[in-house]
């Protein structure tokens, strides 16, 4: 039986599925007021808890071999400390009281950079304490994922603008949801060979404005872009923090993969055989109902 903690976000409801696809026994974490139609027909066993209550992690946990987070909090009531930074430690420390043979905790590229930004740092701080626990792991880092570029793919198919960070150059290795989902099944499937962190990331390492002249080649016709200096939206983030910390936290990620990017190299791929999925094909298929 697999765990899957932040079963019902965008990750978490593919992992499930690809999972039952393969008929592995999931059990899915939700809380009261998650939104669990996403789960409908996956078999997947419902138990409800929180990050933030240790006796409900620890009664998900009882039973189960493996466990898989992707949990965040960025999207709904954020609370880096308490859920993102004290929840994960709530989940390993279950983890190892249960006994269970195999925890895999989803981080990110850049979460060691010197200079991330605060989730991204908090994603390190768990990857150590996850490696000191004694518990066998696997950190998945992929890089940033295709779904993150819809809105502003359909933005610029609405309105004829594509409106990027300036200067739009820094290339990352877009990936698809499916594609970490099949990521996730190859890497539970196996015993943990070894403790191990794996950065991957889609077949291409795209900048913005590669992406936009994809999107132009895709629907057959051009946009004009606007390119957002990175200085204004850090103010935007400084300004709606006492109110909006989750909007802070995410512009604070957009500049830091402009300024950086999220490159992975190819070399997961001898180890994990994965047909990724090209931002060329990903667009067709999100436009393809118009
Ligand atoms: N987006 C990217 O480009 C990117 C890149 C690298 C890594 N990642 C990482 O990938 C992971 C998955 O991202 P995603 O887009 O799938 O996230 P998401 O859609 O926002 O899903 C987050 C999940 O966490 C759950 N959750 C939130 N607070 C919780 C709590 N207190 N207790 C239990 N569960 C809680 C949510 O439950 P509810 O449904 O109840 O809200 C939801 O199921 C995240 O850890 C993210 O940091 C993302």
């Amino acid at each position: 039986m697999v765990l899957v903690v932040g079963a019902t976000g965008k990750l978490g409801r593919a992992i499930v599925w690809r999972l039952s696809q393969d008929r592995v026994p999931v059990r899915a974490l939700v809380r009261p007021a998650s939104n669990v139609s996403v789960l409908l027909g996956s078999g997947a066993e419902l138990v409800t808890g929180d990050l933030r209550n240790p006796e409900s992690l620890q009664k998900a946990c009882r039973g189960c071999t493996a466990l898989i987070t992707t949990a965040a909090s960025v999207r709904s009531g954020f609370d880096l400390e308490r859920i993102d930074r004290q929840g994960n430690l709530n989940l390993i420390e279950s983890a190892r009281r249960e006994s269970l043979a195999h925890v895999v905790f989803t981080s990110t590229i850049g979460a060691d950079a010197p200079d991330a930004p605060r989730i991204f740092r908090n994603k390190r701080f768990i990857e150590e304490r996850l490696a000191a626990s004694g518990l066998h792991y696997t950190i998945l880092r992929p890089a940033g994922f295709m779904e993150n570029l819809v809105p502003l793919v359909r933005w610029a198919r609405r309105t004829g603008i594509a409106v990027i960070p300036r200067p739009g150059t820094t290339r990352t290795s877009y990936i698809a949801i499916r594609d970490i989902a099949e990521m996730a099944r190859l890497v539970l499937a196996r015993a943990p060979a070894g403790d191990s962190i794996i950065e991957f990331g889609g077949p291409e390492d795209l900048s913005m404005l590669d992406c936009m002249m994809l999107l132009e080649g895709v629907v057959g016709r051009r946009f004009r872009v606007a390119r957002i200096p990175l200085a204004p939206l850090r103010w935007v983030g400084r300004m709606v923090r006492p109110f909006n910390q989750a909007l802070d936290a995410v512009l604070e990620i957009v500049e830091f993969v402009e300024r950086k990017g999220l490159r992975a190299d190819r070399t997961f791929l001898s180890a994990y055989p994965i047909t990724l999925t090209p931002f060329g094909g990903f667009l067709r298929e999100q436009l393809g109902g118009g």
